[in-house]
């Protein structure tokens, strides 16, 4: 028979054993953890965090050093050793108010950069062990919203060649321009597209569409700007400006006058002529009744009656 007592010490030194091992072994790495993602994306011109937490097995661990790097790089973005940080512009913890106490190390980018695409090494040493990791951030540019011109730009006549711009900044990489017309027809194929890249690993768009004979029935055309993807980042919608119809009427006016200042002359002369005739016909009149006055005749009366209340 087996005494219980003796079976409990065995499994006790067992356990004892077993126990030292582990931490004569792994002193460093089993009490610790340090658990990140391994991809985390950030957008161009915003905040990026790469989150990491330490993971302690036991209660009350406190932090001596932690330190983030680019994987491959000298230097530290931001380093914390024994109650001192040594941060780099751009580079802080992610907590506000982080302390020793805090296992929440994650690092924040202030103001993302393309640049700052690619892989990271946060190490982290506690009073119970250290482990590291290498989590790595994607940084993506959108495009912004194009901005559309035209050559000529405006009091354009009907039948003239049009070059619209479709212009627009800000992908990460080359994207496309799409254009389409007010009946939502494809117009791509006849526009050119000049993508540059600009500083910061940027790009800039630049695509032409020019309507040949535009007229004003189709005036109102769409260009959108895509990512490398397909996907729609951008859109604007652009009228040619014709000259207007109120332009127009202004001109019939312009006419009208230039009529009445032919008209005008013609007017007074021909009243004038009138005036001058009727004034003629008068005195006519007078000098043949000075000629007969006895004869007094009714209808003679009538007649210069007649004529005075025409010339009047
Ligand atoms: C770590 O801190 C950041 C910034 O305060 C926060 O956004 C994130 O959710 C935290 N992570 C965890 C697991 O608490
Ligand atoms: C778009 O780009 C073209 C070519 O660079 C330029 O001529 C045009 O003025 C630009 N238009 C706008 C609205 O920025
Ligand atoms: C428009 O035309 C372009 C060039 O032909 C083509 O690549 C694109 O898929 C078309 N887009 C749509 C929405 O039809
Ligand atoms: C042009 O057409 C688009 C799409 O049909 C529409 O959303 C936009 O308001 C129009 N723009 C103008 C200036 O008429």
């Amino acid at each position: 028979m087996r005494n219980p007592k003796m079976t409990s010490a065995t499994s006790l030194l067992f356990f004892a054993i077993h126990f030292a091992c582990i931490r004569a072994e792994n002193s460093s790495e089993k009490f610790v953890k340090l658990e990140c993602k391994t991809e985390y994306h950030g957008v161009y011109g915003q905040q990026s965090i790469v989150e990491c937490i330490v993971k302690p097995v036991v209660e009350d661990v406190t932090i001596i050093t932690v330190t983030w790097k680019r994987v491959g790089a000298a230097a530290n973005l931001l380093e914390y050793h024994k109650d001192k940080m040594i941060p780099t512009p751009g580079f802080k913890f992610a907590e506000p108010s982080w302390n020793k106490k805090n296992m929440n190390v994650s690092l924040l980018l202030t103001n993302t950069k393309m640049a700052d695409n690619g892989e990271y090494e946060c190490e982290v040493e506690t009073d119970v062990g250290t482990d590291k990791a290498t989590p790595s951030l994607s940084v993506t540019a959108k495009y912004k919203t194009p901005t559309m011109s035209s050559i000529p730009d405006t009091n354009i006549q009907e039948n003239t060649d049009v070059t619209i711009f479709c212009n627009s900044t800000g992908g990460h990489q080359k994207g496309l321009i799409w254009w389409f017309d007010e009946f939502g027809t494809n117009c791509t194929e006849s526009a050119e597209l000049v993508a540059k890249e600009t500083d910061d690993g940027l790009f800039s768009l630049a695509s032409n569409f020019t309507v040949l004979k535009a007229t004003s029935s189709y005036t109102n055309y769409t260009c959108k700007v895509l990512n490398v993807n397909g996907a729609l980042e951008g859109k604007a919608s652009f009228e040619i400006q014709f000259v207007s119809r109120n332009l127009g009427s202004k001109a019939d006016n312009l006419d009208s006058v230039s009529n009445t200042k032919w008209l005008a002359p013609v007017v007074v002369i021909g009243s004038l002529i009138i005036g001058l005739l009727a004034a003629l016909l008068f005195f006519k009149k007078r000098s043949a009744q000075r000629g007969h006055q006895t004869d007094t005749r009714h209808d003679d009366d009538v007649e210069a009656k007649g004529l005075n209340s025409d010339s009047s």
